[in-house]
């Protein structure tokens, strides 16, 4: 399973990709209004930074805004894929888009019918939001669930991209359903790296090698 960072803050970024396990980051509008920076200078430097796929939004709702916001996007390298709200026009301009060759994920994502249509059209990613709908009292990896059997039952290609992560357990979930992506905040990817354990072990082997003066050289 690939490891996408959701975040358009470029140090975190950096630090992830400096662990060398970051595939590569989802942004969306609110996350880019986070940084309190222009949109174009983020999304450059985003791009530049990180060798994977980097999902940039698109804002316009009507399906030629769409197409044209897209064509925009992409200019910022060959890792940028434009990333789609599912909605009607959103699925006319996908498929034109996917005709071209222009790689899409389909976002806000939160049924399976949804999942469908999006592979339908010919979406390169689907990204069902589990812990927006854990937090209206649904199972959002039930959705992702389903989403992974209905696009094997029928070979649909598009990649399963569990998104709106909220602690590490949906990171062991959406490994275990098979999904091809889990894209999380930086908290989270910390999160997985640390146990108690591995701390007091860390301090006690430590301290039990400084208590006898040994050295490696
Ligand atoms: C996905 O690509 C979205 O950017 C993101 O996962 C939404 O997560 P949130 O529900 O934590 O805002």
């Amino acid at each position: 399973m690939k490891f996408f960072l959701d975040t358009a803050d470029i140090k975190e970024i950096r630090e992830a990709n400096s662990w060398g396990v970051l595939d590569g980051v989802t942004s969306n509008p609110s996350l880019i209004a986070k940084t309190g920076r222009k949109f174009r200078e983020v999304a450059a430097e985003i791009c530049a930074t990180v060798k994977g796929d980097v999902s940039l939004e698109t804002v316009a709702l009507d399906a030629d805004d769409i197409v044209k916001e897209a064509h925009e996007l992409v200019k910022f390298g060959s890792n940028a894929v434009v990333k789609i709200p599912i909605m009607k026009e959103g699925l006319k301009a996908l498929k034109r888009l996917a005709d071209e060759g222009i790689r899409c994920n389909v976002t806000t994502c939160f049924s399976a019918p949804q999942a469908l249509l999006a592979a339908k059209a010919g979406a390169a990613y689907i990204s069902p939001f589990v812990g927006r709908l854990d937090d209206i009292g649904h199972d959002g990896m039930e959705v992702a669930r389903q989403i992974r059997t209905i696009y094997d039952n029928y070979g649909f290609k598009t990649q399963l991209l569990v998104a709106s992560i909220r602690h590490p357990l949906h990171v062991i979930e959406a490994a275990m359903i098979g999904a091809d992506v889990a894209t999380m905040p930086f908290k989270i990817f910390e999160q997985l790296v640390k146990h108690p354990l591995t701390d007091s072990g860390i301090e006690k082997f430590l301290k039990d090698w400084k208590s006898q003066n040994l050295s490696i050289w």
